[in-house]
Protein backbone atom coordinates (compact mmCIF):
# COMPACT_ATOMS: atom_id res chain seq x y z
CA UNK A 1 0.00 0.00 0.00
CA UNK A 2 1.76 3.31 -1.34
CA UNK A 3 0.73 6.20 1.33
CA UNK A 4 1.80 9.59 0.46
CA UNK A 5 0.37 12.87 1.64
CA UNK A 6 -2.49 13.11 -0.49
CA UNK A 7 -3.75 10.11 1.15
CA UNK A 8 -3.72 11.38 4.66
CA UNK A 9 -4.67 15.00 3.55
CA UNK A 10 -8.06 14.00 1.52
CA UNK A 11 -8.27 11.45 4.68
CA UNK A 12 -8.50 14.81 7.47
CA UNK A 13 -10.76 16.74 4.88
CA UNK A 14 -13.09 13.84 4.54
CA UNK A 15 -13.16 13.72 8.57
CA UNK A 16 -13.03 17.22 9.18
CA UNK A 17 -14.32 19.15 6.09
CA UNK A 18 -11.46 21.50 5.59
CA UNK A 19 -7.59 20.77 4.63
CA UNK A 20 -4.73 20.43 7.12
CA UNK A 21 -2.39 23.12 7.69
CA UNK A 22 0.41 20.52 8.87
CA UNK A 23 1.39 16.95 7.75
CA UNK A 24 4.23 15.23 9.89
CA UNK A 25 5.53 11.80 9.31
CA UNK A 26 7.04 9.01 11.56
CA UNK A 27 8.37 5.36 10.25
CA UNK A 28 9.28 2.43 12.15
CA UNK A 29 11.78 0.73 12.83
CA UNK A 30 13.84 -2.85 13.18
CA UNK A 31 17.02 -3.75 15.39
CA UNK A 32 19.47 -5.24 13.67
CA UNK A 33 21.32 -6.35 16.60
CA UNK A 34 21.63 -5.08 20.62
CA UNK A 35 17.97 -6.27 22.16
CA UNK A 36 17.20 -5.16 25.48
CA UNK A 37 20.23 -3.22 26.19
CA UNK A 38 18.82 0.06 25.92
CA UNK A 39 17.68 0.08 29.71
CA UNK A 40 20.96 -1.73 30.78
CA UNK A 41 23.48 0.71 29.13
CA UNK A 42 24.15 -0.78 25.86
CA UNK A 43 24.79 -0.35 22.42
CA UNK A 44 21.81 -1.12 19.91
CA UNK A 45 21.92 -1.10 16.34
CA UNK A 46 18.65 -0.27 15.28
CA UNK A 47 17.70 1.21 11.54
CA UNK A 48 14.05 3.16 10.38
CA UNK A 49 11.88 1.01 8.08
CA UNK A 50 10.05 2.38 4.54
CA UNK A 51 6.88 2.13 6.59
CA UNK A 52 5.22 4.93 8.33
CA UNK A 53 2.93 6.86 10.50
CA UNK A 54 1.05 9.95 8.81
CA UNK A 55 -0.39 12.83 10.78
CA UNK A 56 -2.61 15.67 8.89
CA UNK A 57 -3.25 18.27 11.66
CA UNK A 58 -5.26 21.51 11.87
CA UNK A 59 -5.95 23.58 14.97
CA UNK A 60 -8.92 22.81 16.74
CA UNK A 61 -10.19 22.94 20.59
CA UNK A 62 -9.59 19.52 23.05
CA UNK A 63 -8.80 16.68 20.83
CA UNK A 64 -10.19 15.22 17.86
CA UNK A 65 -8.81 12.03 16.66
CA UNK A 66 -9.17 10.51 13.57
CA UNK A 67 -7.55 7.22 12.65
CA UNK A 68 -8.12 5.52 8.92
CA UNK A 69 -5.45 2.39 9.99
CA UNK A 70 -4.97 2.49 13.67
CA UNK A 71 -8.86 0.74 14.37
CA UNK A 72 -10.95 3.76 14.04
CA UNK A 73 -13.64 5.53 14.59
CA UNK A 74 -13.41 9.39 15.26
CA UNK A 75 -12.72 9.97 18.74
CA UNK A 76 -12.69 13.26 21.02
CA UNK A 77 -10.82 13.56 24.12
CA UNK A 78 -9.51 15.72 26.33
CA UNK A 79 -6.36 16.45 28.06
CA UNK A 80 -6.19 14.18 31.08
CA UNK A 81 -5.98 10.60 32.47
CA UNK A 82 -4.79 7.73 29.94
CA UNK A 83 -7.59 5.06 28.76
CA UNK A 84 -6.07 2.30 27.24
CA UNK A 85 -5.58 2.36 23.41
CA UNK A 86 -3.82 4.53 20.67
CA UNK A 87 -5.06 8.21 21.31
CA UNK A 88 -3.06 7.61 24.97
CA UNK A 89 0.22 8.19 22.83
CA UNK A 90 -0.74 11.04 21.57
CA UNK A 91 -2.47 12.32 24.72
CA UNK A 92 0.85 11.72 26.38
CA UNK A 93 2.52 13.25 23.90
CA UNK A 94 0.11 16.61 24.25
CA UNK A 95 0.85 16.33 28.08
CA UNK A 96 4.85 16.56 27.72
CA UNK A 97 4.22 19.35 25.33
CA UNK A 98 2.12 20.98 27.38
CA UNK A 99 5.06 21.09 30.43
CA UNK A 100 7.06 22.90 28.09
CA UNK A 101 4.46 25.16 27.03
CA UNK A 102 4.65 23.90 23.48
CA UNK A 103 1.25 22.46 22.74
CA UNK A 104 -1.47 23.89 21.18
CA UNK A 105 -4.36 24.72 22.86
CA UNK A 106 -6.25 21.71 21.13
CA UNK A 107 -6.09 20.04 17.39
CA UNK A 108 -7.90 17.78 14.81
CA UNK A 109 -6.00 14.94 13.77
CA UNK A 110 -5.86 12.21 11.19
CA UNK A 111 -3.65 9.65 11.32
CA UNK A 112 -2.78 7.11 8.47
CA UNK A 113 -0.51 4.24 8.57
CA UNK A 114 0.84 1.17 6.77
CA UNK A 115 3.27 0.08 10.05
CA UNK A 116 1.44 -2.70 11.68
CA UNK A 117 0.36 -2.35 15.67
CA UNK A 118 1.92 -5.30 17.56
CA UNK A 119 4.65 -6.34 14.68
CA UNK A 120 7.46 -5.23 17.49
CA UNK A 121 8.32 -2.64 14.61
CA UNK A 122 7.52 0.45 17.16
CA UNK A 123 4.52 1.79 15.76
CA UNK A 124 4.17 3.37 19.07
CA UNK A 125 7.82 5.34 18.46
CA UNK A 126 6.06 6.41 15.10
CA UNK A 127 2.40 7.56 15.99
CA UNK A 128 4.00 9.41 19.47
CA UNK A 129 7.04 11.39 17.14
CA UNK A 130 4.58 12.24 14.09
CA UNK A 131 2.21 13.74 17.09
CA UNK A 132 5.20 15.57 18.49
CA UNK A 133 6.25 17.14 15.09
CA UNK A 134 2.37 17.71 14.06
CA UNK A 135 1.23 18.98 17.34
CA UNK A 136 4.27 21.42 17.70
CA UNK A 137 4.88 22.73 14.20
CA UNK A 138 0.86 23.89 14.54
CA UNK A 139 1.78 26.22 17.10
CA UNK A 140 4.55 27.77 14.94
CA UNK A 141 7.87 25.82 15.78
CA UNK A 142 9.62 22.86 15.13
CA UNK A 143 10.38 20.21 17.56
CA UNK A 144 14.48 19.41 17.21
CA UNK A 145 14.71 15.48 16.64
CA UNK A 146 16.33 15.27 20.79
CA UNK A 147 13.57 17.24 22.02
CA UNK A 148 11.23 14.99 19.92
CA UNK A 149 12.39 11.85 21.18
CA UNK A 150 12.35 12.81 24.68
CA UNK A 151 8.75 14.05 24.48
CA UNK A 152 7.78 10.67 22.57
CA UNK A 153 9.88 8.47 25.46
CA UNK A 154 8.14 10.07 28.37
CA UNK A 155 4.42 10.15 26.78
CA UNK A 156 5.62 6.15 26.58
CA UNK A 157 7.06 5.23 29.75
CA UNK A 158 5.02 7.78 32.26
CA UNK A 159 1.81 8.41 30.58
CA UNK A 160 1.25 4.73 28.83
CA UNK A 161 3.37 3.35 31.11
CA UNK A 162 5.69 0.95 29.32
CA UNK A 163 8.95 0.93 31.38
CA UNK A 164 10.89 1.18 27.79
CA UNK A 165 14.28 2.22 27.29
CA UNK A 166 15.16 5.39 24.63
CA UNK A 167 15.96 3.38 21.10
CA UNK A 168 12.74 3.61 19.36
CA UNK A 169 12.24 6.83 19.92
CA UNK A 170 15.49 7.88 18.93
CA UNK A 171 16.12 6.06 15.61
CA UNK A 172 13.05 7.25 15.05
CA UNK A 173 13.34 10.62 15.51
CA UNK A 174 17.03 10.68 14.04
CA UNK A 175 17.29 7.89 11.37
CA UNK A 176 18.88 8.93 7.71
CA UNK A 177 18.34 6.63 4.91
CA UNK A 178 20.60 4.36 3.98
CA UNK A 179 22.27 3.97 7.69
CA UNK A 180 21.79 2.38 10.87
CA UNK A 181 22.21 3.97 14.20
CA UNK A 182 24.98 2.59 16.66
CA UNK A 183 23.52 4.29 19.82
CA UNK A 184 24.95 4.05 22.97
CA UNK A 185 22.77 4.42 25.70
CA UNK A 186 24.81 5.00 28.65
CA UNK A 187 25.78 8.27 27.23
CA UNK A 188 23.48 9.17 24.05
CA UNK A 189 26.33 9.04 21.77
CA UNK A 190 25.27 8.05 18.26
CA UNK A 191 27.01 6.96 15.35
CA UNK A 192 25.96 6.45 12.09
CA UNK A 193 27.02 2.82 10.45
CA UNK A 194 26.16 1.80 6.43
CA UNK A 195 23.22 0.34 5.72
CA UNK A 196 22.92 -0.28 1.90
CA UNK A 197 21.14 -3.26 1.58
CA UNK A 198 17.47 -4.71 2.06
CA UNK A 199 16.28 -6.91 5.12
CA UNK A 200 13.45 -8.64 5.27
CA UNK A 201 10.77 -8.47 8.11
CA UNK A 202 9.28 -12.23 8.69
CA UNK A 203 5.86 -11.44 10.85
CA UNK A 204 5.62 -14.03 13.31
CA UNK A 205 1.85 -13.65 13.95
CA UNK A 206 1.59 -13.16 17.14
CA UNK A 207 0.87 -9.71 18.43
CA UNK A 208 2.43 -8.42 21.14
CA UNK A 209 1.62 -5.55 23.56
CA UNK A 210 4.71 -4.24 25.80
CA UNK A 211 1.91 -3.37 28.29
CA UNK A 212 1.54 -6.63 28.81
CA UNK A 213 3.59 -7.45 31.33
CA UNK A 214 6.69 -9.26 30.41
CA UNK A 215 8.59 -6.66 29.52
CA UNK A 216 8.49 -5.16 32.82
CA UNK A 217 9.13 -8.22 34.30
CA UNK A 218 12.46 -8.71 32.38
CA UNK A 219 13.37 -4.75 33.44
CA UNK A 220 12.70 -5.59 37.05
CA UNK A 221 15.08 -8.67 36.70
CA UNK A 222 17.75 -6.94 35.23
CA UNK A 223 17.32 -4.27 38.20
CA UNK A 224 17.68 -6.99 40.82
CA UNK A 225 20.96 -8.72 38.95
CA UNK A 226 22.61 -4.55 39.20
CA UNK A 227 21.81 -4.57 42.44
CA UNK A 228 23.75 -7.99 43.10
CA UNK A 229 26.51 -7.29 40.90
CA UNK A 230 27.02 -4.05 42.71
CA UNK A 231 28.04 -5.56 45.76
CA UNK A 232 31.00 -6.72 44.61
CA UNK A 233 31.39 -4.13 42.12
CA UNK A 234 30.16 -0.79 43.67
CA UNK A 235 31.28 1.07 40.73
CA UNK A 236 29.58 -0.74 38.36
CA UNK A 237 27.18 2.12 36.13
CA UNK A 238 24.65 -0.65 34.61
CA UNK A 239 24.93 -4.15 33.62
CA UNK A 240 26.50 -3.89 29.92
CA UNK A 241 29.32 -1.95 31.84
CA UNK A 242 30.32 -5.98 33.26
CA UNK A 243 33.48 -7.17 31.49
CA UNK A 244 32.75 -10.56 29.65
CA UNK A 245 36.12 -11.71 31.78
CA UNK A 246 33.95 -10.89 34.58
CA UNK A 247 30.70 -12.84 33.66
CA UNK A 248 31.30 -16.37 34.95
CA UNK A 249 32.22 -15.33 38.23
CA UNK A 250 29.55 -12.69 38.52
CA UNK A 251 27.14 -15.65 37.54
CA UNK A 252 28.00 -17.53 40.01
CA UNK A 253 26.45 -15.12 42.75
CA UNK A 254 23.36 -14.53 41.01
CA UNK A 255 19.95 -16.82 41.52
CA UNK A 256 18.21 -17.93 38.47
CA UNK A 257 16.89 -17.03 35.83
CA UNK A 258 19.20 -13.88 36.79
CA UNK A 259 22.46 -15.37 35.91
CA UNK A 260 21.26 -16.10 32.27
CA UNK A 261 19.73 -12.42 31.92
CA UNK A 262 23.12 -11.35 32.72
CA UNK A 263 24.87 -13.34 30.74
CA UNK A 264 22.64 -12.12 27.39
CA UNK A 265 22.99 -8.16 28.39
CA UNK A 266 26.94 -9.06 28.37
CA UNK A 267 27.78 -11.29 25.51
CA UNK A 268 24.70 -8.94 23.69
CA UNK A 269 26.48 -6.04 24.33
CA UNK A 270 29.66 -7.63 22.44
CA UNK A 271 27.51 -8.73 19.53
CA UNK A 272 26.50 -5.22 19.36
CA UNK A 273 29.65 -3.95 18.98
CA UNK A 274 31.41 -6.84 16.66
CA UNK A 275 28.08 -6.20 14.27
CA UNK A 276 28.64 -2.43 13.98
CA UNK A 277 32.29 -2.97 13.51
CA UNK A 278 31.44 -5.71 10.32
CA UNK A 279 28.90 -3.70 8.67
CA UNK A 280 31.64 -0.87 8.44
CA UNK A 281 33.65 -3.22 6.57
CA UNK A 282 30.72 -4.81 4.77
CA UNK A 283 31.01 -8.04 6.05
CA UNK A 284 26.99 -9.03 6.04
CA UNK A 285 27.98 -12.62 6.66
CA UNK A 286 29.84 -11.88 10.22
CA UNK A 287 27.14 -9.98 10.74
CA UNK A 288 24.50 -12.87 10.16
CA UNK A 289 26.03 -14.90 12.09
CA UNK A 290 26.17 -12.63 15.08
CA UNK A 291 22.22 -12.30 14.77
CA UNK A 292 21.69 -15.91 14.93
CA UNK A 293 24.04 -15.98 17.79
CA UNK A 294 21.86 -12.52 19.04
CA UNK A 295 18.29 -14.91 18.49
CA UNK A 296 19.76 -18.03 20.87
CA UNK A 297 20.88 -15.92 23.47
CA UNK A 298 17.01 -14.16 23.77
CA UNK A 299 15.17 -17.55 23.10
CA UNK A 300 17.64 -19.34 25.94
CA UNK A 301 18.67 -16.59 28.24
CA UNK A 302 16.33 -13.67 28.20
CA UNK A 303 13.87 -16.07 27.77
CA UNK A 304 11.36 -13.54 25.09
CA UNK A 305 11.11 -15.52 21.91
CA UNK A 306 8.05 -17.76 21.02
CA UNK A 307 7.89 -20.95 18.85
CA UNK A 308 7.02 -19.14 15.97
CA UNK A 309 10.00 -17.14 15.93
CA UNK A 310 12.40 -19.30 16.61
CA UNK A 311 10.65 -21.65 13.51
CA UNK A 312 10.67 -19.01 11.06
CA UNK A 313 14.53 -18.42 11.99
CA UNK A 314 15.46 -21.92 11.71
CA UNK A 315 13.84 -22.05 8.13
CA UNK A 316 15.18 -18.88 6.92
CA UNK A 317 18.42 -20.31 7.77
CA UNK A 318 17.89 -23.65 5.88
CA UNK A 319 16.09 -21.50 2.78
CA UNK A 320 19.84 -19.74 2.29
CA UNK A 321 19.68 -16.76 4.81
CA UNK A 322 23.03 -15.50 6.67
CA UNK A 323 20.95 -14.36 9.49
CA UNK A 324 17.66 -14.17 11.10
CA UNK A 325 16.80 -13.12 14.66
CA UNK A 326 13.76 -11.62 16.68
CA UNK A 327 13.99 -8.23 16.68
CA UNK A 328 11.89 -5.86 19.35
CA UNK A 329 11.10 -6.51 22.82
CA UNK A 330 9.66 -10.25 21.90
CA UNK A 331 6.97 -12.54 22.86
CA UNK A 332 5.80 -12.38 19.33
CA UNK A 333 6.18 -9.36 16.85
CA UNK A 334 8.91 -9.88 13.88
CA UNK A 335 11.66 -11.58 12.74
CA UNK A 336 14.15 -10.01 11.34
CA UNK A 337 16.13 -11.93 8.10
CA UNK A 338 19.52 -10.92 5.88
CA UNK A 339 20.02 -13.00 2.90
CA UNK A 340 22.10 -12.03 -0.27
CA UNK A 341 19.45 -10.06 -2.49
CA UNK A 342 19.49 -13.30 -4.90
CA UNK A 343 17.97 -15.40 -2.59
CA UNK A 344 16.04 -13.14 -0.27
CA UNK A 345 12.69 -13.39 -1.48
CA UNK A 346 12.66 -17.11 -1.90
CA UNK A 347 14.04 -17.69 1.91
CA UNK A 348 11.65 -15.39 3.22
CA UNK A 349 8.61 -16.87 1.44
CA UNK A 350 9.70 -20.40 2.30
CA UNK A 351 10.53 -19.27 5.63
CA UNK A 352 6.91 -17.90 6.05
CA UNK A 353 5.12 -20.74 4.52
CA UNK A 354 6.65 -23.59 7.10
CA UNK A 355 5.21 -20.88 9.26
CA UNK A 356 2.09 -21.40 8.21
CA UNK A 357 2.18 -25.26 7.80
CA UNK A 358 3.50 -25.54 11.43
CA UNK A 359 0.95 -22.42 12.59
CA UNK A 360 -1.47 -21.54 10.56
CA UNK A 361 -2.01 -18.77 8.43
CA UNK A 362 0.39 -15.55 9.46
CA UNK A 363 0.71 -12.04 7.46
CA UNK A 364 3.23 -12.25 4.24
CA UNK A 365 6.68 -10.89 4.20
CA UNK A 366 8.41 -7.73 2.86
CA UNK A 367 11.60 -6.00 2.28
CA UNK A 368 12.95 -2.70 3.71
CA UNK A 369 15.52 -0.92 3.34
CA UNK A 370 16.97 2.06 5.65
CA UNK A 371 14.99 5.06 5.60
CA UNK A 372 14.63 8.57 7.11
CA UNK A 373 13.17 9.30 10.32
CA UNK A 374 10.69 11.95 11.25
CA UNK A 375 9.62 14.67 9.38
CA UNK A 376 7.50 17.73 8.52
CA UNK A 377 5.57 16.71 5.21
CA UNK A 378 3.64 19.99 5.22
CA UNK A 379 4.24 23.48 6.86
CA UNK A 380 1.99 26.22 7.76
C1 LIG B 1 11.02 -2.33 23.00
C2 LIG B 1 11.33 -1.09 23.81
C3 LIG B 1 12.77 -0.64 23.57
C4 LIG B 1 13.75 -1.80 23.75
C5 LIG B 1 13.28 -3.04 23.01
C6 LIG B 1 14.12 -4.26 23.32
O1 LIG B 1 11.06 -2.03 21.65
O2 LIG B 1 10.45 -0.03 23.48
O3 LIG B 1 13.07 0.44 24.42
O4 LIG B 1 13.98 -2.06 25.11
O5 LIG B 1 11.94 -3.36 23.30
O6 LIG B 1 15.40 -4.10 22.82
Amino acid sequence: MALDLDRVVSSFQRTFGTLPTVVASAPGRVNLIGEHLDYNGGPVLPFAIERRTWIAAGAGTGYSLWSATLGGQPVRREPGPRRGGWTDYVLGVDRELRARHQAPEGARLAVVSDLPAGAGLSSSAALALAAAAALTALTGRRLDGDAAADAAYRAEHDYVGVRCGRMDQTVVAHATAGRALLLETDTGARREVPLGFRTWILPTGIDHSLADGGYNARRAECERALEICRRPLPALPALAGLEPEALSEVMAELPPPLDRRVRHVVTETARTRRAAAALDRGDLAEVGRLMVEGHESLRDDYQCSVAQADALVEAALQHGALGARLTGAGWGGSVIMLAPEAVGERAAAAACEHLARRFGPAPQPWSTGAAAGMRLDLMP
